[in-house]
């Protein structure tokens, strides 16, 4: 797919990035000072393995301002990115033998990190109808003796689905009756819209914080994706652990990029409120356009910043002689006619699904909302089997 986009672009030709899993904003002026300032002070050598005290405590203090409890530095891990917090913690915890669960559409990352350790996903089947989201039962009936952990992601790549605070109420109910590990991934949790409230599961369960672990980052509310700073918040007895393997592989996380991400997390937020509501109407305008391209369907997400879009209605429609009969077909199809660029859901476990990011303008989302009607709309024409979107 990416080479395609890139032969694309190599060929001149204007590709809507709509694959993409990144903010197209910059991070915050104070941050980019900040960092500035740290090169001039002398940031320049090792830090601690698991992060400045600095940046632990502005951790610390973030999790209390915006997620409403408040972990201490002995909890915290900082680490090459929330990427790296969750590989540290597959390294420590996983092993031949156990399983994790995983609610499916997953972010891809999470079943190859236990693959990887030689443990096994269990993979939860989650439907649209049920908003992509795991229930308790699903939760109950995938749990074994050999259950490790559960990960969860809300709100979620590439669903966007945010847990209620109802809904995580009853997984956690679940937990609290079987011995593992809770992760829950809450990369996406300042990016929430309309009146959801996002409740962080150490809130919901503060008994549970013995076997829990908070995973984050600067990446995605900060649009700090390439400054790799994210961490893990685990009872300290794990963090050591974290420390250890983390000791061995890349020591600390760098330590420019930690005194923006302190600056970061202790700055003004009026900037970050201002993009969360950009990033609403995007998804509103991303949303309202898949619906109304005949064949798509698309759920309005809690978050994130991807709309999950069900592309199985255009099944069947031919073009230069080859039927569309996978989401990987359309992707590629949209890419060619329409030069959109988008990632098949197949990759994430949701086959028929396809995700578009919202991350870019409202002026090329609603570009890109044209090109894709225009081609469908033009192969709906040419469809010589005589059915309309609505009948298939
Ligand atoms: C659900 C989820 N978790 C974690 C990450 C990785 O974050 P980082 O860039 O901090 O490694 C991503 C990035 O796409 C993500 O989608």
């Amino acid at each position: 797919m990416n080479a395609r986009v890139l032969e694309l672009k190599a060929r001149g030709v204007d590709v809507f990035a709509f694959g993409v899993g990144e903010p197209d904003f910059e991070p915050p002026q104070h941050v980019l000072d900040a960092a500035k300032r740290a090169i001039d002070t002398g940031a320049s050598k090792y830090t601690a393995v698991t992060g400045i005290p600095a940046l632990k405590q502005a951790i610390c203090e973030a999790t209390e301002k915006m997620r409403g409890w408040r972990p201490g530095p002995e909890n915290v891990c900082v680490s090459v990115g929330a990427k790296h917090a969750l590989f540290n913690l597959a390294v420590a915890l996983y092993e031949p033998g156990d399983e994790v669960v995983i609610p499916k559409p997953y972010w891809v990352t999470y079943p190859e990190q236990v693959r990887m350790m030689g443990a096994t996903p269990v993979l939860v089947d989650t439907r649209e109808e049920d908003g992509w989201k795991m229930s308790a039962d699903q939760l109950a009936a995938a749990l074994s003796p050999r259950t490790k952990a559960v990960i969860l992601c809300t709100p979620s790549n590439p669903t966007g689905a945010a847990y209620t605070e109802a809904e995580t109420r009853a997984l956690v109910d679940v937990l609290r009756r079987h011995d593992c590990w809770l992760i829950v991934d809450e990369i996406y949790a300042e990016l929430v819209y309309d009146a959801f409230r996002f409740a962080s599961a150490a809130v919901i369960a503060p008994d549970l914080r013995g076997r829990m672990v908070i995973v984050d980052g600067v990446a995605k509310t900060f649009a700090m994706t390439g400054w790799r700073i994210g961490w893990s918040i685990a009872p300290s007895a794990l963090t050591k652990a974290l420390d250890l393997v983390q000791g061995q592989s890349t020591s600390n996380a760098t330590a420019v990029a930690q005194h923006a991400a302190v600056a970061a997390l202790r700055g003004p937020m009026e900037e970050m409120a201002a993009r969360r509501a950009l990033f609403e109407r995007r998804r509103n305008a991303m949303v309202a356009g898949l619906e109304a391209i005949p064949g798509v369907r698309c759920r309005k997400p809690e978050g994130a910043f991807y709309a999950f879009a069900d592309v199985r209605g255009l099944y069947g429609l031919e073009h230069d002689g080859k039927v569309l009969q996978t989401d990987e077909d359309v992707v590629f199809w949209l890419l060619d006619k329409a030069h959109v660029a988008a990632v098949p859901g197949s990759g994430f476990g949701a086959p028929g699904y396809v995700r578009f990011s919202y991350a870019a303008s409202e002026e090329r989302i609603a570009a890109g909302i044209v090109a894709m009607r225009g081609v469908v709309e033009a192969a709906w024409r040419e469809d010589r089997t005589g059915r309309t979107a609505k009948q298939r």
